[in-house]
């Protein structure tokens, strides 16, 4: 680790650094790939994430002009480019801006030149970029959890900005080199909520935050028995008119949508429609100015989600983006945004954010509900306590989470895991089971139950191990039908039902986790916990990296 290798920093002299963690989108991950990288002469360094789509093109013509490059990647043709615009006009300042106008992609750069031993030069285009103002020294991130224990004053940088800093000063221009004034945000988010304190991983103490982390999310906005989003300008009126809701993300947070997707469309009596971001962006999708747009992004910088919510700003939509990160890309593109207060979260395997998701999507749902007058007062009340009720229900499970972690003592080492469950189950299911596939690298599937006979069933055999999701009460009988029908092929079954329905599945199933009763609309709010920490055992068991899993990303800023 770098921290051995330069006894924790002891070893580095001087007062200006750069440096990278993330893993290479270019050639293999090794010391060659990885970040700074290197001017042919030495004297330019710089650290970049995103992809530049242009460098094959690029490096053939510098390559023609007789620079030898030494590793794969895109970021280096930049290196070598700053250093060929840099000979011809002299100015580092001029030479980046010559290479943002040729350069396509998204990007974030932090470049250092010997020539100018105090000054560091950084720019951004679609990918995160964050100034940190400190008292002894100033920052560059792309994450404000690398900085809140330097400094919580920071200021978030725009398409197209460059800024220049040294220890004592930060100047920001625009493109056309105009100085801007920028405006300084204070993060409020706590240094302990950022540290692993006595947990063995950060996705523990995230999952352990849970019940924390939904109360945070909900009290703050019910006041009088009624939800308040005050963060939010849709009105009756606007709610009225709404004839299409899409919720957009990748993801977690595309499988929070999806359960909400079953949750607004009861509420709403309105037609819902959860897309990939991905698939959303280049779907030519129906949108229009009735058009309710719902991007779901816990960094808030998940570029797939960023331009999804672009597209559909560009089509005349109405855009309210669900984050958790302040002041992040999308929270500042969207018309309105509903933070979902979760603190920060560390590990790669998302849990606090999906809950919180979960949770801000259950109030926006029962907020427009009620503008448009398509819930009850009893049925509006009812969730409404219920929903305030549920971080005491996790709680009440997270002190007795012993028997699933036995179960993953005993499952772990199955090479292929799968999810059954209908409705919301169903949903669940897909979490649940990219949790597992996410951390424990153990192939997993999740599958509609009512689906099996379509051809999955064919992919039981004996031994195969079904995790069957039960804890939507009006379909549990077919949920017990389908672990049945998948025994009778000599599955095992681990099922997950509610305690009102634990002792009926016992008769069925090989294992059964029971979990809190609550509102039949935010039973995925307790049913996940025992999936996620199912993951988690699971993974521990068979030894993997589970903070940050092989090939994956915190958040995706490159496409
Ligand atoms: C979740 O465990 C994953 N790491 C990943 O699917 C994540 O939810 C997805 O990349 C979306 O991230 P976002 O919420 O930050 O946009």
């Amino acid at each position: 680790m770098l921290a051995d290798l330069t006894h924790d920093g002891a070893d580095l002299t001087g007062s200006l650094g750069i440096g990278h963690t993330r893993r290479a989108t270019h050639g293999e991950p090794n010391d060659i790939n990885a970040h700074p990288h290197v001017s042919e002469n030495g004297a330019i360094a710089l650290v970049h994430n995103g992809i530049i789509e242009n460098y094959l093109e690029i490096k053939e013509q510098l390559a023609q002009q007789g620079v030898t490059f030494t590793s794969e990647t895109d970021t280096e043709v930049v290196a070598q480019l700053l250093e060929f615009h840099y000979n011809e006009c002299g100015s580092m300042l001029e030479a980046v801006g010559r290479v943002l106008r040729r350069i396509e992609g998204s990007y974030t750069f932090g470049i250092i030149c010997s020539d100018y031993p105090n000054a560091l030069i950084a720019a951004r285009k679609d990918s995160p970029l964050i100034l940190g103002y400190g008292e002894n020294g100033n920052f560059i991130v792309s994450d404000v959890t690398a900085i809140i224990k330097h400094t919580r004053d920071v200021a978030y940088m725009n398409d197209g900005e460059i800024a220049v800093l040294t220890e004592n000063s930060i100047d920001v221009f625009d493109a056309e080199m105009t100085p801007l004034e920028k405006e300084h945000s204070r993060v409020e988010w706590d240094v302990t909520a950022a540290e692993k304190c006595e947990y063995p991983h950060f996705m523990f103490k995230e999952i352990l935050e849970q019940p924390e982390a939904v109360r945070k999310t909900v009290s703050p906005r019910v006041r009088d028995g009624r939800v308040m989003l005050d963060d939010i300008t849709i009105t009756a009126d606007y709610a009225k008119s709404i004839s299409h809701i899409y919720m957009i993300a990748c993801g977690s947070a595309f499988y929070a949508g999806s359960v909400a997707k079953y949750v607004w469309e009861q509420l709403l009596r309105r037609p819902v429609e959860v897309v990939l971001a991905s698939e959303f962006r280049y779907s030519e999708p129906l949108v229009d100015e009735n058009t309710l747009v719902i991007a779901i992004s816990q960094s808030g910088e998940t570029l797939d989600t960023m331009a999804a919510l672009r597209e559909a700003k560009r089509l005349g939509g109405r855009t309210l983006a669900v984050c958790n990160v302040v002041g992040s890309s999308i929270a500042r593109e969207a018309d309105d945004v509903l933070y979902t207060w979760a603190g920060p979260e560390i590990a790669v395997a998302t849990s606090k954010g999906y809950s919180t998701q979960l949770a801000a999507l259950d109030l926006t749902g029962l907020y427009l509900a009620d503008l448009l007058e398509t819930v009850s007062r009893e049925e509006y009340d009812e969730i409404l306590t219920k929903l305030q009720a549920l971080p005491e229900k996790m709680q009440k499970y997270l002190e007795h989470y012993e028997e699933t972690q036995y179960y993953a003592s005993l499952y772990f080492n199955h090479d292929s895991i799968f999810f059954i469950g209908r409705n919301l189950d169903f949903v669940m299911g897909l979490e649940g089971s990219l949790k597992l596939k996410e951390i424990s690298y153990i192939h997993s599937e999740a599958y509609a139950s009512g689906e099996l006979k379509h051809g999955t069933i064919s992919l039981i055999e004996p031994g195969t191990l079904v995790v069957a999701l039960g804890t939507h009460g009006p379909l549990f009988d077919k949920a017990i039908s389908n672990v049945v029908e998948v025994k009778a092929r000599g599955a095992t079954v681990l099922a997950v039902t509610t305690e009102k329905f634990r002792e009926k599945m016992e008769k069925t199933a090989d294992a059964v986790i029971a979990i809190p009763e609550t509102y039949r609309l935010l039973q995925p709010s307790l049913g996940i916990v025992p999936l996620q920490l199912f993951a988690y055992y699971v993974a521990l068991q068979r030894g993997c990296d589970i903070d940050k899993p092989r090939n994956l990303a915190k958040s995706v800023t490159v496409e």
